[in-house]
Formats: structure tokens, sequence, C-alpha cells
């Protein structure tokens, strides 16, 4: 059986809370003990560095991060588990990567966009406050993945289009210098539910709602005691429809346990009985790793030693393929002979492209980007594969108006620049044939 590559990443400024444990942590460890997967998870300090810099909520966060996953049951020895500033190949490449990037492409990149947006709206030059590093985030991102020639990347849906882009730097990087990198994909899982928190909204720590995943016991059944519920009575049945309480327990419970609650709720539970009952059935789960956790943190030295044992590991990868691909682009030893070199696809190179995909609605898609990775069209989606590559031989052979009502609108792209990348593409395959 061929081995699937999951590799996922997560950003060492916060203390994992239960939102974290349901969404990620929980389903990541569980995917790692399947059969056929081969996972890399790591510990994304360089990314932290964009949002917080306070070093000591970083060194902290990436303890109790580390601690909280091998807790949860994480095996550092099945499953690659280190800490990306150890893999000093990661922002090699990403300069790599940087100079195969379209500026325009990251210039569209939703967190990059927001940060914009809101300075606009607010009156302010539109890169007040924006680092280079929030613009690079998704280059850094890119490395991350390309590194270690991931097939999917489990990420939240806000993620998606990083991995997108990522494929992108792939398949621009393979089309310049041969094929060296694998296109990844997202993998969205659809049964994962998001928790809510205190408040009813999302559990974020950007709410403040959160219920750390290893709170004492004490910290847990006072926290579980603020969740915001309505103001019925005992004995007035409930509703489970936007109760954070019932949500949170459906997450932690059995579905038989689950729907005994639903019962309870219809016949009248009290609010303080139900939050008893929530209290105990996460306590029931967290318990057990609780005792591990608090063993793991107070002995920060050997999680210290794991993450080594892990970037070791990844490095055994990483440090090959980074000098195979510093030879791919001419960074090469003067001694070593370049008339045997395969000539660079560089004429070649500047080219615009048509790329297909499929996206998580389950429809393919294609988009035609020029030879500086701006985007110039985008399809809508088709049902088959088959049908996209049809509508772009249609698009070729009669031009843009032969795919009408099948193209989404793209902001800044002209007519002109459509047509002058399809003629180039036209050129070129004459001069081929
Ligand atoms: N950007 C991701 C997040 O905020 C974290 C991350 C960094 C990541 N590098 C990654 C996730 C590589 C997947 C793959 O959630």
């Amino acid at each position: 059986m061929s081995t699937t590559r999951f590799l996922t990443g997560i950003t060492t400024t916060g203390t994992p809370h239960l939102g974290n444990f349901v969404g990620s942590i929980r389903p990541s460890v569980a995917a790692s003990l399947t059969a056929g997967v081969q996972s890399f998870y790591f510990l994304a300090d360089y990314h932290a560095l964009i949002k917080c810099e306070d070093p000591v909520r970083i060194q902290r966060s990436t303890l109790e991060i580390a601690a909280s996953w091998l807790a949860a049951g994480l095996n550092p020895e099945k499953v690659t588990f280190y800490r990306q500033s150890d893999i000093p190949e990661i922002p090699e490449l990403t300069w790599l990567l940087t100079c195969v990037t379209g500026k325009g492409v990251l210039n569209r990149a939703h967190a990059y966009k927001a940060s914009v947006d809101k300075n606009t709206a607010a009156g302010r030059e539109q890169d007040d406050g924006v680092t280079a590093g929030l613009f690079m985030y998704p280059v850094l991102m890119g490395a991350d993945i390309l590194m270690f020639k991931a097939h999917k990347v489990p990420v939240g849906r806000d993620q998606i289009q990083h991995i997108e882009m990522a494929r992108d730097m792939a398949a621009s990087f393979n089309h310049l210098y041969g094929e060296h990198f694998v296109l990844p994909e997202a993998a969205i899982d659809e049964h994962v539910a998001t928790l809510p928190g205190l408040d009813g909204r999302k559990m974020s720590k950007s709410y403040d709602n959160t219920i750390p995943l290893f709170s004492s016991r004490d910290q847990l059944k006072k926290l579980i005691g603020g969740i915001l519920t309505d103001s019925r009575a005992p004995g007035e049945p409930k509703e489970v429809e936007g109760s954070a309480l019932f949500q949170i327990y459906q997450a932690f419970a059995t579905p038989a346990e689950t729907e005994a609650l639903r019962k309870a709720y219809a016949d009248g539970i009290g609010w303080g009985d139900a939050k008893h009952t929530l209290f105990e059935r996460v306590d029931q789960v967290i318990a057990p790793m609780r005792a591990q956790y608090e063993e793991l943190i107070h002995n920060p030295a050997r999680i210290e030693q794991t993450l080594l044992a892990g970037a070791e590991r990844a490095r055994a990868l990483a440090t090959p393929f980074i000098r195979e691909l510093r030879s791919a682009v001419g960074l090469r030893s003067l001694a070593q002979t370049t008339a045997a070199a395969k000539p660079a696809k560089a004429a070649k190179a500047a080219l615009p492209t048509f790329k297909q995909y499929r996206e998580a609605d389950g429809k393919f898609y294609f988009k035609f980007v020029d030879a500086d990775g701006r985007l110039l069209l985008q399809s809508t989606g088709f049902d088959a594969p088959k049908e996209a590559g049809q509508a772009i031989a249609r698009l070729q052979r009669e031009g843009v108006g032969a795919l009408a009502g099948q193209l989404a609108p793209v902001d800044g792209a002209a007519d002109a620049d459509v047509a002058a990348a399809l003629a180039a593409l036209a050129a070129q395959a004459d001069a081929a044939a």
C-alpha cells in the first residue's frame, strides 16, 4: 500500500483549549494511528513571530502545545514531531519559493487583504502596521508543506487558500526547474465539530471565551459553571439547538449519552445539573491525560529532547532535499562541471499556464495565470475534470467569448492581458510544432 503523507503545523502563540482538542489534537492523533498514513506534525514557531512579540509567551506556548499533543497520545516514534525553527532548511526553502511567487498572488492572500481593507476603511495608509512577515506568511507556510512532500494538509477552512498557494508555488517551481515538489491538497474533515465557547460564539482565544484543555478539576468545574445558558428554570423543557453546553457535551460523549442528555433537556433538567453532567463527562476524558500533561510540563528538558529527536528525523529528509533544490536552481559548486547540466527550461518559464484543481465542494475548476503568477481567469465549477479540460481547449481555440457563464469575475485582470497571454501560449505551441 502506498503511504499518504499528512502534515500540519500549530502556531505557538496560545494555550491549547477544548476547541483545539476537539477540532485538531484529537482527530490528528487518531489519524496518525491509521495504517498507510505517515504524519508530520510541527510547532510553527516562525509563524508565531508574525503575530506575537512576546518571547516568554512563544516559549511557554511551545512547551504547552508540545505537552498537550504528547499527553493526548501522540507517539513521537510514529509521528515526525518537530519544531519548525529547528529546521534551518525551511527558511532557506522559503527564499527559493519567494523567487517563484508572484507578488500579486500574495497581495490577494486573505489575511493580508483583511489588514489592508481594515486600514482603508479607517482612512489609514493601506499597509499601516503590516509587517513583511505577515505579507510573506503564505510562502513560509508553502515551505513547511513542500519541504516534506506532503500530500494532504489537514487545516481549517480559513487555511484553504494557503494550501492552494503552496500548490501553485510547487507547480511554478516544477515548471521552471523540473519535477521536485509534490502538489499538496487541503484535507478538511467535515465531521469534526467546531466547539462553542463560554459565550456561545466559536471557542477562540480572540473572543476570550475558552476553556483551557488542562485546567485543574476545580478550574474546569468553575469554567463550565460559567457557560452561558438561557434563564429557564428547572422543570421547564430546554432547547438543545443553540445550547453551547449541549454541543460541548456532544463532542465528548457517546451518541447514546448524547441522546440521554437530549431527553433530559426535554424533561426539564436544571442548568446546574446539566453543567454538572457536562463537567463530569469532560473530566472523565481529560483526567487521564491531565496526569500525563502535568508530568511533561514539569519536565521541559524531556520535551526538548523529544523535539530535537523529531528535528533530526525531519532533517534527514530536509538536508538532502534542499541540496537537490539548490542545485536545481543553480546554487552549485563551481568545481562541479556545468557542461553536463541539462539546459535550463528558462525560456519556457515565462509562459502563462492553466491550472486545474478540485475544490472541497467536489467540483473541478481551472484558472489561467500569467507568467508572473497573476490570476487572469477563474472558471466556475465543473462536474468532471474532462469538462474543465474541454473548456480550456475551447478557450484556446475560440477565445474568452466562448466561455460565457463559465468564468467567475477576477478583479484587476484586463481583457487585453488575457488575450495577450492566450496569444503567447499559441505562439509557443506553433514554435514547438
Ligand atoms: N497557518 C496555520 C494556522 O494558523 C499554521 C501552519 C503553519 C500550518 N504552517 C503550516 C498548517 C503548514 C498546515 C501546514 O493554522
